[in-house]
């Protein structure tokens, strides 16, 4: 074991001033991605990372690396990081804890004095939740080859603003080329995000891998009409088709064992007047399962019952896939790295199989990758009630170090 550990007030001070940008009455966050409170963020941990001896580079889609430079820097950098952005209202630790524990696996490693052979990288990855450009872990997949960059600049909000007109307003349009370069290992800290690991009184999770996720929008045509005048048999009402699919759509998951989760979490009305009969309605859908076949026979489902409402009710449907990633299983050599750690630290800790979505997910395409999961309160994440204990979130830091240094070697 490397003698080297996280300072826990010092990173629970940090995640709460970096939880001061964008806090939400309810002791939560709303950073939306490219948004002027992501870039608040970004320059704050830009300044920490500097402060603490890191040369700093920004990519053409946003995503920052830290450099803590090694004793020889033409080696495959060691990583670590996650993302800075949140849920509209989301919570202080989701992405923010995997930033600044790395902050802080950074500033403990200067205090120890402890040089590495390899450089140690800590990346901010732009734009992981979706919550604004629609297609999350954009800058991770673009990292890792997946997407082309122009097309998802092009993306656009609810407001027609794109991703490349927003990193440019922000002043994070770097020039660093998109991915392409080596990577020795990737290493993500996280919240579970998930009531498992409080429940069994563990401390640290060694994550094995990730389910796979596709999502999708589906619109809803019907026809516009007055609220007085036109008898119910005589409608083509698009919110009430919609309303009749996303029940159908929920009874699909429970054919399945273990059952998919399925959500509908954004549903837009055209005219949303409240008394013209709806024309159009427009719903997303998140669908995630740890088997592939299961997500492509659950969608296969859907499209049927889609189908089966709007016929039923004279309406038009369209339903188009707009992400898909499949389930991921960590390296073992590094999934190993975090059981090792934890054992060495003395920290309860069991295997776990992420059901969210990480950026981690994406590097483990293209370097070997493993996660760390501290437990979370009640389980909650996605809520401004999201929180985690200073002692859990400093363990999990010393996890974190302790895989780092090992990967990255100690410089004799
Ligand atoms: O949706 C997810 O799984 C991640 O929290 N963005
Ligand atoms: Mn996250
Ligand atoms: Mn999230």
């Amino acid at each position: 074991m490397y003698n080297v550990r996280a300072n826990g007030a010092r990173l629970w001070d940090s995640l709460m001033e970096m939880g001061r940008i964008g806090a939400t009455p309810n002791g939560g966050v709303g950073r939306l991605a490219l948004s002027d409170l992501d870039k608040q963020a970004r320059d704050l941990l830009v300044r920490w990372c500097e402060a603490a001896g890191c040369a700093v580079r920004v990519d053409r889609v946003g995503n920052i690396f830290a450099r803590r430079p090694g004793a020889d820097d033409t080696r495959p950098p060691v990583m670590t990081g996650s993302h800075l952005d949140s849920q509209p209202l989301g919570g202080r630790f989701d992405g923010a804890y995997g930033v600044l524990a790395g902050l802080e696996a950074v500033r403990s490693l200067n205090d120890a004095g402890l040089r590495t052979r390899a450089p140690i990288d800590l990346v901010v990855w732009t734009d992981e939740e979706g919550a604004r450009f629609r297609a999350g872990l954009m800058g991770s997949a673009l990292f890792a080859g997946l997407h082309r960059l122009e097309e998802a600049l092009a993306n656009a909000d609810t407001e027609g603003r794109t991703m490349g007109g927003e990193l440019a307003r922000i002043g994070y349009a770097g020039s660093e080329p998109v991915g392409g370069t080596a990577v020795d290992a990737f290493f993500e800290a996280h919240i579970e995000q998930g009531p498992v690991l409080e429940a069994e009184g563990k401390v640290i999770g060694v994550v094995l891998g990730a389910q796979g996720q596709r999502c999708f929008e589906v619109t809803v045509e019907g026809e516009e009409g007055h609220a007085g005048t036109l008898p119910m048999t005589r409608r083509r009402d698009a919110l009430l088709g919609a309303a009749r699919m996303i029940d159908a759509l929920n009874r699909v998951a429970f054919r399945h064992d273990p059952p998919p989760v399925i959500t509908v979490g954004v549903l837009r009305v055209r005219p949303g007047a409240p008394n013209t009969i709806p024309g159009r309605a427009v719903f997303t859908i998140d669908s995630r399962h740890p088997h592939d076949a299961t997500l492509v026979a659950v969608e296969r489902e859907m499209r049927e019952e889609c189908a089966r409402v709007a016929a039923g009710a004279g309406l038009g449907a369209t339903v188009e896939r707009t992400s898909e990633r499949a389930s991921v299983a960590f390296h073992e050599d590094c999934v190993a790295a975090v059981r090792r750690a934890a054992e060495a630290l003395a920290l309860p800790h069991r295997d776990i199989f992420s059901g969210a979505g990480h950026d981690a997910c994406n590097l483990a395409l293209i370097a070997p990758t493993a996660m760390i999961f501290v437990p979370c309160e009640k389980g909650i994440s996605h809520n401004e009630a999201e929180n985690a204990t200073p002692e859990d979130l400093a363990a999990g830091c010393d996890v974190l170090l302790q895989v780092l240094v090992e990967r990255a070697r100690v410089a004799g």
